[in-house]
């Protein structure tokens, strides 16, 4: 009969019937003289496929190596208990051939890459390594949190937005910032989408985006890339503990979504076996109480002092108290000082901000957000105590003359949400091509 042509993800629906199917060939095992056992791979799915006889035989057949791509033609059916292969099931083939053989033997892809391999090759070698099944992996599971991010805005009256990446303003510190030549002018690359953002709300409403971001970051750490994708978010007429309540629903929900759905929860289950979801309500911990928490706790500086209050928090006490706590945890009200310009002081007291961290177990802060000055002078004292030229900021300061009102918002670190999720040891691990300092390729 006809073949039908399919995609290795409808092998279930398909048996029973003559399919054909193309795809690259993941595993090879010969047994014996009549017998080849390939597991294809499509992208969509594995699907062990069986040569038997003649069929065998062939010069093709008898060359055939890892990685090459072929089409194979025959029938799938339920194979016998105690028999294992992907989906219980394996494809006889009736006829197959080879569209471009790889060079398998002594080829680096074949032998080199594995999970002994230096990390260093492994990132070289990223358009080969994304082939393997828990990279592959990574990037299915992040598809589809990426779709549930965007459905969970959805689902909330949120409008998503597509700000630009060159811009003339800096955000979160001149250190980070990458620099350009724009037509003779000085540019960068965007650290944050959040000033286009607020300037949406009364256009738009509540509003979204997710972008990429850029950092210079001249640390090799497990959570820092040069370029990641920024989830970000900004809300009118909210209260701080408004914003605190979103970011719980939306990790909740968007971890809820993923699970929902077959597929993706066994993607996140083959990845983090033993993942629970978190419960709510999240622990909410002010920055005076961790100051207090590092003390108690013997948690210190390098020269054996204590941090104390009005210091910033760095990465390794951080990831230290997170790890000890082992639930998330919404980092509150921290110092002005240490914060970024825009944001809001607490009316309650006046030397800290209505800002707050999201820190996971394992990864340490995945979410940074705050309620935003509303007043126009606050503003203008920020900008001159960051040392800011206000100038090309006009258009950020004109929402304190056009109708200014509480609002506050917040960015998501995509990787870093999926390094908690997917208990990944790295960042660089939950993009495509990850960029660090040392790297821009592939
Ligand atoms: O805490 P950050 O710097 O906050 C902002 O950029 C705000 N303007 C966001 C907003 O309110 N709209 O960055 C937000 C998040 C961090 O919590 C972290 O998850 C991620 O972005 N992030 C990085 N992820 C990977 N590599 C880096 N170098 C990152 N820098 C920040
Ligand atoms: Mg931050």
């Amino acid at each position: 009969p006809q073949a039908i042509k399919i995609k290795i993800r409808q092998s279930v629906t398909s048996r029973g019937k003559r399919v054909k199917v193309s795809g690259w060939v993941h595993r090879l095992r010969t047994q014996g003289k009549d017998m080849k056992f390939i597991v294809l791979r499509d992208g969509s799915g594995y699907l062990q496929c069986l040569l038997t006889g003649k069929l065998c035989h062939t010069y093709d057949a008898l060359t055939l190596s890892l990685e090459s791509t072929i089409t194979i033609y025959g029938v799938i059916s339920e194979l016998p208990a105690g028999k294992t292969a992907p989906d219980n099931h394996e494809l006889l083939a009736d006829y197959w051939e080879v569209i471009h053989n790889a060079p398998g033997g002594d080829d680096a892809f074949t032998n080199k890459l594995n999970s002994e391999s230096d990390p260093s090759v492994l990132y070289e070698q990223r358009h080969l390594v994304i082939r393997g099944e828990t990279a592959s992996a990574v990037l299915k599971a992040r598809s589809a949190i990426m779709k549930a991010f965007r459905d969970h805005f959805d689902d909330n009256g949120f409008t998503e937005i597509n700000p630009p990446c060159m811009v003339q303003t800096q955000v979160e510190g001149g250190s980070t910032l990458f620099e350009m030549n724009y037509y003779g002018e000085k540019a960068y690359l965007t650290q944050t989408s959040q000033l286009y953002l607020e300037t949406c709300l009364p256009s738009l409403g509540d509003v979204y985006c997710i972008s990429e971001s850029y950092r210079a970051e001249k640390s090799h750490t497990r959570r820092h890339l040069s370029e990641y994708s920024h989830l970000e978010a900004e809300m009118a007429f909210i209260t701080f503990d408004d914003l605190l309540n979103t970011l719980e629903n939306l990790i909740c929900d968007t971890v809820e979504r993923v699970l929902a759905h077959e597929t993706t929860r066994k993607l996140v289950y083959q990845l983090h076996p033993e993942f629970v979801l978190p419960q709510r309500p999240f622990l909410r911990m002010d920055y005076k109480d961790a100051i207090q928490y590092l003390k108690d706790h013997n948690i210190k500086k390098e020269d054996g002092s204590f941090y104390e209050f009005g210091e910033d928090i760095p990465e390794s006490p951080e990831r230290a108290m997170t790890d000890q706590i082992n639930k998330p945890i919404f980092l509150c009200r921290f110092p002005t000082e240490i914060k970024a310009f825009y944001m809001k002081r607490c009316a309650e007291d006046n030397r800290v901000t209505e800002s707050v961290d999201v820190l996971m177990p394992g990864v340490g802060e995945i979410i940074g957000g705050s309620m935003r000055i509303t007043d126009m002078n606050e503003l203008l004292a920020g900008y001159k105590r960051e040392g800011i030229d206000p100038t090309p900021y006009y258009w950020y300061t004109d929402q304190r003359k056009y109708g200014t009102t509480e609002h506050g918002g917040f960015g998501l670190g995509v990787e870093r949400f999926l390094a908690w999720l997917l208990k990944r040891d790295t960042v660089k691990e939950c993009c495509l091509y990850p960029r660090f300092m040392g790297r821009c390729l592939p």
